[in-house]
């Protein structure tokens, strides 16, 4: 019964397949917009930046990460997320402002030393490999950039302490966590920032 209601959690809302995951998508579009607007305003992307959205699923980071730098690229594994996110940011996508591919933290197809910030808001918990995702991302970041990732807590199989040592042996510094209520029905959630040296 309980791995019945996880395949299903994970087909509307961790590898969104499907009509399941089209509904997961709407839903994720409303519950989520919360944390994904905070993490883009922690991230404070500048005019002139380019911005990694690691899993932006139906693509509201996404939309706000286009509207306010200079480009935002989206990798997302699932199809239907893809779709989701290509609608909902058609007219940016038009403009050039935002790119869409299929990928994954740990793959992300970006050339080293590409984007000024990368965010990934409730997918690290489905990053397969941890340790090589925090190496991609830290690979594709520029001298100077900064990652800022959240995820429920409760998603969480590790400690915060765990991330940052993660973290740390990619290369990352001054990595912190701290935790973030976001209210409405959504649970306390681990924000983690780090940097590449300058
Ligand atoms: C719970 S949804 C969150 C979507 C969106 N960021 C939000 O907060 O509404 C998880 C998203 O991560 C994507 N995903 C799954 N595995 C991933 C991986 N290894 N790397 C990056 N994204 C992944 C899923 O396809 C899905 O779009």
């Amino acid at each position: 019964m309980a791995s019945k209601l996880m395949k299903a959690l994970d087909v509307a809302f961790g590898h969104p397949r499907g009509k399941v995951g089209e509904f997961g998508g709407r839903v994720m579009a409303k519950v989520n917009a919360k944390a994904e607007v905070h993490a883009l305003d922690v991230l404070r992307p500048r005019p002139d930046e380019a911005v990694l959205v690691v899993g932006p699923g139906p693509g509201v980071g996404l939309r706000l990460a286009g509207e306010r730098a200079a480009r935002a690229i989206g990798v997302d594994p699932s199809q239907v997320m893809l779709d989701e996110a290509r609608t909902r940011c058609a007219d940016l996508i038009l403009a050039g402002k935002v790119e869409l591919r299929e990928g994954t933290a740990a793959r992300t197809g970006q050339e080293p030393a590409s984007v000024d910030a990368v965010v990934a808001v409730d997918n690290l918990q489905l990053w397969d490999n941890r340790p090589a995702a925090f190496h991609e991302l830290f690979r594709v970041l520029k001298p100077g950039g900064r990652l800022v990732v959240s995820v429920q807590r409760w998603a969480l199989a590790v400690s915060e302490s765990d991330l940052i040592a993660e973290a740390g042996a990619a290369g990352f510094t001054d990595v912190r966590t701290s935790l973030q209520q976001h209210g409405g029905v959504l649970p306390a959630a681990v924000l983690l920032l780090a940097d590449v040296p300058a």
